[in-house]
């Protein structure tokens, strides 16, 4: 199977990079970063320096939400996780969605004996109990279960029901730079779960029909959570997925997307990728599958726009104080 729209996709498999299993979790994987680095650095620049000159903030919490189903949430979540853990980032990731998609795809079975997302929501067990490491150096997750489905209705009677994740993890995730929240396709309670506990959101967007519809329905909502529960939420940006060059229509939405959102919109655009769709079902992420393609890259690129923009709020927020 081959991507016609990607040159540098053969289509032939190559060799998967293995990434490094022995480094310790939490801590940027040197052997892995270096080697991920290294052949993004033939041909492409590192998105940025290491995490100590990055000036974006400890345990800086993103929720990536959009309610519209098969948008790439969760392959941004994964990918992108993937390439900050590779420019020495240590980066968790909450796995939100009882699809468990985030989980499966990192290779970890979806119904582990591990305690879980559903356990953290509903107080059974702590943050470090719940995180555990992934194949990625540098990139832990807190996976899920299909049990995460009865948590929804469980939530309901449960006190401080929308504040659920954010008691649970607020204030103890300074052994990661980053924590990316994978949210299911719904604005129900685990998705406002996520906009409650986070400080930005990242909204994927698909190259598609109706890609903007039901988006004015997720601002309002980011909005609700902001007067009611979460004063400091803002959108981090909105991400391009599934780009197709050769589709007029790709480059129609993008172009609406960027009237809309403005410079809300990340430069880097992820093109639709036949490596990035094949790499979920091998448990790994696309740039561990093939550094090379061109899904990859981009989000090798996306990683460097999403420390960027930190830096530059960190330091807005700096003066501000
Ligand atoms: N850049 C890409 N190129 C090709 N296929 C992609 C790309 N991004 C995502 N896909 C594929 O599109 C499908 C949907 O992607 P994904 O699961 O990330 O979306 P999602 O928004 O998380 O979905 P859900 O709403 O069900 O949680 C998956 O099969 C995935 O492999
Ligand atoms: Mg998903």
């Amino acid at each position: 199977m081959s991507d016609p729209d990607q040159p540098g996709d053969t289509g032939e498999p190559k060799p998967p990079i293995e990434p490094a299993m022995d480094t310790p979790s939490g801590a940027p994987g040197v052997s892995g970063a270096a080697e991920a680095g290294s052949v993004a650095h033939a041909e492409t620049p590192l998105p940025a320096p290491p995490q100590a000159e990055t000036g974006a903030r400890r345990g800086r919490i993103l929720a990536i939400a959009n309610q519209k189903g098969g948008v790439g949430k969760t392959t941004t979540t994964i990918n992108l996780a993937t390439a900050l853990a590779a420019v020495g980032q240590a980066v968790l990731i909450v796995d939100l969605d009882p699809q468990a998609n985030a989980t499966t795809g990192l290779g970890l079975p979806p119904k582990g004996d591990r305690y879980n997302a559903y356990d953290l929501l509903v107080g059974a067990a702590t943050l470090a109990e719940t995180a555990q490491k992934t194949i990625v150096p540098g990139l832990d997750i807190i996976p899920t279960t299909v049990d995460l489905a009865g948590a929804e209705i469980e939530l309901v009677g449960l006190e401080r029901r929308e504040y659920r994740l954010r008691d649970a993890i607020e204030g103890q995730c300074g052994a990661w730079d980053f924590v990316l929240i994978d949210c299911p396709p719904s604005l129900g309670l685990l998705t406002l779960n996520a906009l409650t506990a986070a400080e930005a959101v990242l909204v994927p967007l698909q190259c598609e029909y109706y890609a903007l519809e039901g988006i004015s329905h997720l601002i309002r909502t980011i909005e609700r959570v902001k007067n009611n529960f979460n004063q400091k939420l803002e959108v981090q940006g909105v991400v391009l997925t599934m780009f197709d060059k050769r589709n007029t229509l790709s480059t129609a939405v993008a172009d609406d997307a960027r009237r809309f959102f403005g410079n809300k919109v990340y430069e880097t655009v992820i093109p639709r990728n036949v490596r990035v769709s094949e790499a979920p079902s091998f448990g790994k992420p696309v740039l561990l599958y093939d550094l090379h393609c061109a899904g990859s890259q981009a989000y090798v690129h996306l990683a460097g726009e999403v420390i960027r923009r930190e830096r530059v709020l960190a330091s807005i927020e700096q003066q501000a104080a």
